[in-house]
Order: C-alpha cells, then structure tokens, then sequence
C-alpha cells in the first residue's frame, strides 16, 4: 500500500475515533485553563515574533536528533560522543516545543483535537525514547541508544506528518485572512450615522468582511475575520483601551491598527482606512 493512502487511512481512523475525547477534553481544558494569562499565552503562541512559534521550535529537536542519527549511521564510534550530545540537545529543546505545541492544541476541537492529541502523545513517546538512548550512551551501551533513536525518528516521522496534516490540510494555525481580497478603491459600506459609538458592525467590502466602529468620535475599521482561526470579531467585545477580544479563543487586536495584544493569534488583523463623503462611510485597505 502506498504511503499516502497508509497515512490518510490512519488521519481518518484518529478523526473518527471519538473516544479519544475522553482524553482530550479534559486535557485541553487543562491546558487551555494553564495557558489562560496573556503573558503565557502570547510566549508561546508567538504574538510577540509575529509567528506561530510551536513550528519555528520543532526544527530545533529534529535537526538535533536526525543529525545525531546520521552520525550514528555514518560516523561509527568517531561520532559517539557528538551524537550523544546531539541526542540531550534535542531533549532540551522539546521541553519548549512541546509547551507551544499544547499552547495551540488547547485552541483546537472535534477531529482537530483528536489528531493534535495523538501527534503530542507520539512526540512524548520520541521524547522518552531519546531519553533512555541518551542515558544508554551515557553508561556506554552505544547500541542500545542507537536503536531507541533509531526507532525515535520513526516515530517522530509519522508524528510529523500528523503534524503536517493539521498545518496544510486542516489550516490549524495558519493566517486566516491570507486570502482576503484588499480594496484599493474607496469603498461605500454604510450611512455615517448607522455607525454608533462601540457599535461592532460587520460591513463587507466586495466579499471581504470588514470590522467597522466608531470609538471616541473616529471610525476604525479592521477586517472582522480574526486571523487565528476565523472567529467573527464582530460578534466579540470591545474594551475602554480600543481592543476588539475575539469570542472563539480570546485573541485581542487593537483597533487602531489591528496589532495583536492577546493570543492565541499571532498575526496582525489587517487594517481599513475609513473616510466620511457626504455623509456615507467610505473603506478601502490600508
Ligand atoms: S478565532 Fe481563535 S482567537 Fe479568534
């Protein structure tokens, strides 16, 4: 059987497979509940990089441990201590990859949920792996840590293409107004004077929906798909420091200029400039 139709049988027996809810309700609730302060939330989401960091960190263990597996394969007892060492860094920093990765897994449900969960128990399962190779090489069994990595990175393989699946194929994590259409003409939306102080409207311009309010006498304007996962930013609050909370996960953006000031979000909301013109509301992007 080919390998594509191996991994998509497997996809869809974990997304199926509602017992694992069990698990991982309360589980992401924990997490969800662990990560709640902003502070937390925005270090590991990666608000302040302007990145997802749980993928910036997972190359950090892999390349550690696949170039301590290809030294194993090809340097001999010359690359003992080097793969070794290799080995512990890999360790080190799945400590970090891992905290993000649950980060974001606690924002997931349904099959998402169910496949994050499986990915996160396979890459402890790496994790405790490296860790008895890094102690057998440490006492001087040598083939005995070269054969828990070895069987490591095939775990890890398989973890990863879970982890592939939910980036490129299910869009977790992924900027949802990567697509949206810009105006660069100025767009009539409304009458100025539907447009109440701290009044979230939801206009559209073309197709894209906009996030259109009046705050302290100025309108500001931001597109109202929030960029973590979709949510209708025009459905959450607005507080008395001019940020819109979105009503899915929390993530908080500025209305001045969509900058990001909460996770789980990690990308800006793009920003409309908005003008009056006998006395209707004109949006374009900014
Ligand atoms: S959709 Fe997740 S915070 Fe908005």
């Amino acid at each position: 059987m080919a390998i594509n139709t191996l991994m998509q049988r497997l996809i869809r027996r974990i997304e199926r497979f509602r017992g694992i809810d069990a698990i991982a309700r309360p589980a992401s609730g924990s997490v969800s509940a662990a990560t709640r302060p902003a502070p937390v939330k925005n270090l590991l989401s990666g608000s302040w990089l302007g990145h997802q960091l749980h993928p910036i960190l997972t190359d950090l263990p892999i390349g550690a441990w696949g170039a301590a597996t290809a030294l194993d394969l090809t340097a001999g007892e010359e690359g003992a201590a080097a793969a070794r060492r290799l080995v512990g860094m890999g360790l080190v920093a799945s400590a970090p990859t891992a905290l993000a990765g649950a980060s974001d897994w606690a924002e997931t449900s349904g099959k998402d949920r169910r496949v994050g969960l499986v990915h996160g128990l396979m890459n402890a399962g790496v994790s405790v792996l490296q860790t008895g190779s890094w102690i057998a090489r440490r006492r001087g069994h040598r083939g005995l840590g070269v054969a828990l990595s070895l069987v490591a990175v095939g775990i890890a393989g398989v973890s990863a293409y879970l982890g592939g699946h939910l980036s490129y194929v299910r869009g977790v994590g992924v900027n949802h107004t990567a697509f949206q259409g810009r105006a660069g003409e100025w767009t009539d939306v409304a009458a100025e004077s539907e447009i109440a102080e701290g009044e979230l409207r939801r206009v559209l311009v073309d197709d894209v929906p906009v996030l259109l309010t009046r705050r302290r006498g100025s309108l500001r304007a931001i597109s109202a798909v929030c960029s973590h996962a979709g949510g209708p930013l025009d459905e959450g609050t607005l507080d008395e420091e001019g940020c819109v909370t979105c009503p899915w996960h929390g993530s908080r953006f500025r209305l001045s200029d969509g900058a990001v000031e909460r996770g789980p979000a990690s990308v800006p909301q793009p920003r409309w400039e908005a003008r009056v013109e006998s006395g209707r509301v004109l949006l374009r992007s900014a």
